[in-house]
């Protein structure tokens, strides 16, 4: 009998600080730095978004979503065989965000790894779980995002301060023999790292370059709503599927504008689009599973429905992924 993987759970978390954009602007008018709650909305759809407390890390974030995620699915963490967090803001440089999730969670012995394709993460740690389960290697995955992006925002750059926030979320992922992951499509092209990158590194105990996130909008812009269009397609080319088969569409919460475009290209209408981004913000690898998580949590995305996730990020990645929950 073929093997699948399928979501059997969801969770997420959000750190409780909500930062409103009038918050925001107000912080940055005490440094001379002008932004409006009007601006921030027209340009982003963003009005809120969480963030942690300088002593909560990504790991802490994700042990709360990975929890929820196997609650939902009526797993404990004895049941788990595998661990992967998508981040890029991991607790320290080693060991991985995950090996730290799976201490909290007291899975002891299965493999734990982190993978970094910033906004891109959680679709490609999705990948390789779905890849994993199917090959046999594992059977009970959890796959979460997780990011405390506020640590990486340059307070001082507007074109960037505003946009992003911290949260987690988790599904847990395990072998079927009926369809789960149907296919996805992932891709990377170092030729645009620096579109959008963290350049700083450390080296002998000291921080070279700069720690903190520089972004070019637009160009970012410009390349997302192609890219995002093309993995979509290919991965419903590979399930054999099209637009019409799809209930939902869980785009990475990024920019509105970004996930109405696509959904246009897509022809999905706006209400067959999950959208937390107002609340949220973009939080990197941990904003799709966190939408999908609201979705499932709000009865709107429901057992049997087909779901395409699909995002960007640095490096450039990009990728999507199509699954029937
Ligand atoms: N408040 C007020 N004014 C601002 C702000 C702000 N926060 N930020 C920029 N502006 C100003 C600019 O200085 C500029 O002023 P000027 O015309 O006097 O020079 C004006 O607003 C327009 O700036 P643009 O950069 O042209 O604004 P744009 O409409 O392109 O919106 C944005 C900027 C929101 C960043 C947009 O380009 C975008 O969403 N890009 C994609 C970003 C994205 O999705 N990133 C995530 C990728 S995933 C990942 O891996 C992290």
């Amino acid at each position: 009998m073929q093997t699948y993987s399928k979501i059997t759970g969801t969770g997420s978390y959000l750190p409780p600080k909500r930062v409103t954009n009038q918050e925001l602007a107000d912080r940055l008018a005490r440094d001379g730095i002008e932004t409006s709650d009007a601006w921030i909305v027209e340009r982003t759809g963003i009005r809120a978004r969480h963030f942690a407390e300088v002593d909560t890390p990504s790991s802490e974030l994700a042990t709360h979503a990975a929890r929820q995620a196997l609650q939902a699915a009526g797993r404990s963490a004895e049941d788990v065989d595998l661990i992967i967090v998508a981040t890029s803001t991991p607790d320290m440089v080693f060991p991985s965000t995950a090996s730290i999730v799976q201490h909290k969670l007291g899975a002891y012995g299965c493999p734990a790894f982190d993978v970094q394709a910033v906004c891109s993460g959680f679709v490609y740690a999705l990948t390789v779980a779905d890849a994993m389960i199917r090959a046999g290697s594992a059977r009970t995955a959890l796959v979460i995002g997780a990011e405390v992006f506020s640590r990486i925002l340059n307070f001082k750059d507007r074109t960037t301060c505003v946009l992003f926030g911290d949260g987690a979320g988790a599904v847990v992922l395990e072998a079927s023999d009926t369809p789960g992951v149907l296919a996805s499509d992932i891709h990377a092209d170092g030729r645009y790292r620096e579109i959008l990158h963290v350049p700083g590194t450390v080296c002998g105990g000291e921080v070279l370059g700069e720690p903190l996130l520089r972004m070019d909008g637009q160009a970012v812009f410009k390349l997302a709503v192609g890219l995002l269009d093309k993995a979509a397609r290919a991965a419903l080319d590979k399930a054999g599927l099209t637009f019409s088969d799809v209930d939902w569409l869980v785009p990475h919460q990024a920019n509105i504008r970004i996930m109405m475009s696509t959904a246009r290209k897509l022809q999905l209408p706006p209400e067959r689009v999950v959208v937390t981004v107002h609340e949220h913000g973009n939080t990197s690898a941990a904003s799709i599973p966190l939408a999908l998580d609201h979705a499932v949590r709000t009865g709107q995305i429901r057992a049997g429905q087909r779901v395409l996730m699909e995002g960007v990020g640095g490096g450039f990645t990009w990728g999507a992924v199509v699954v029937q929950m």
